[in-house]
């Protein structure tokens, strides 16, 4: 049996995609949609997804109920070849479900997070036999049980050995209670884009957020969208250009596809450079087909479209 690398720790949720919507709904009116999708969803699955079809060994740690969305996520995590020993099914709990009305260039998401706010730090296989190098965890405001124990949670994988990485995501609520003083100095790699980092800080520039982060965090790795990533670690500063996506579909899941480049050439101990190249090349691939998933179907895949879109020979096993 290969032992499992990678853990990722987050939010499972389905994705039920809405297209083609004749007009937006109002309140009291019905309308028609001509399109309609159900996939794998939540950012932590796509990281885990994504960092499976490049090979690298990934286990989750999650909450579904035991329904019919329950059975869809672990069928297709496994399909992806994500160990799903750690995900957890209960009674009595809804799995999570985002409703995504695509209408336009833009989209309207609810969230419905059922099982979701289930997950505690309890669950968490933190043992040092269980074999795990590095824990990523993702959607912290989404996870009602995991909040209130975060600084826990990674000192618990440093402790066990393990290197860590976070990416909060947005707070829905945008109160942004995350104690980033207490929590940062036990994560390796904190992973946000502008707008987060702008709003966890409470602060207008970039600059200045990193300013008010820096004594706490240790690497930063910064998204920056079409502009491509920022990486910061003590006196190192790299901006690393994104790459033009020849075949642009949609940016859903760019980020949690940037994670899971970035992470597979940290855990192989890459320079800061390597590892947010090979980020903003996941998230730029990410980009080039449907949905977080839609350009992670295996790893010839994966090496056969960087080569014919960028000319980048990539060796992924
Ligand atoms: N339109 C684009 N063209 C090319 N590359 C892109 C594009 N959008 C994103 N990327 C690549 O993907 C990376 C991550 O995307 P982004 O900055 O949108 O993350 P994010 O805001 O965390 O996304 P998410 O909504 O998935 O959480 C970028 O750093 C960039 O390298
Ligand atoms: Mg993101």
């Amino acid at each position: 049996m290969v032992t499992p690398k990678l853990l990722v720790v987050g939010e499972l949720n389905v994705d039920l995609i809405i297209n083609k919507i004749q007009a937006f709904p109002q309140v009291g009116k019905e309308t028609i949609a001509d399109e309609m999708d159900m996939c794998l969803g939540s950012s932590s699955a796509i990281m885990a997804a994504n960092s499976a079809a490049m090979g690298v060994d990934t286990s989750f740690c999650g909450v579904v109920g035991k329904d019919y969305f329950g059975d869809f996520i672990l069928r297709e995590l496994e399909r992806k070849s994500v160990s799903c020993g750690h995900v957890k099914r209960l009674n009595g709990e809804k799995t999570g479900c985002t409703l995504i009305l695509n209408y336009g260039q833009d989209r309207a998401n609810v969230t419905y997070q059922g099982a979701m706010n289930a997950l505690t730090l309890s669950d968490i296989p933190f043992e040092n036999n269980a074999g795990y190098r590095h824990l990523h965890v993702s959607s912290v405001f989404l996870q009602k049980g995991l909040q209130n124990d975060i600084v826990q949670i990674f000192e618990n994988a440093r402790a066990a050995g393990m290197t860590t990485s976070l990416d909060l995501q947005w707070d829905p609520t945008e109160q942004w209670a995350f104690d980033y003083a207490r929590c940062l100095p036990y994560v390796d790699v904190f992973m946000p884009n502008e707008s987060e980092l702008r709003a966890l800080t409470r602060t207008d520039t970039i600059s200045s957020g990193i300013e008010k982060i820096r004594p706490y965090m240790n690497t930063i790795a910064l998204k920056m969208g079409r502009n491509g990533s920022l990486g910061i670690c003590g006196e190192q500063q790299i901006a690393v250009p994104a790459f033009d996506g020849p075949h642009f579909v949609d940016a859903i899941g760019a980020g949690d596809s940037f994670n899971a480049g970035f992470i597979r050439k940290y855990m192989a101990g890459a320079s800061l450079e390597e590892c947010l190249r090979e980020g903003n090349l996941m998230g730029s691939l990410n980009t080039t087909a449907a949905g977080g998933t839609g350009a992670f179907c295996s790893h010839h895949k994966i090496s056969e479209n960087i080569k014919e879109f960028w000319g980048i020979e990539l060796s992924l096993s």
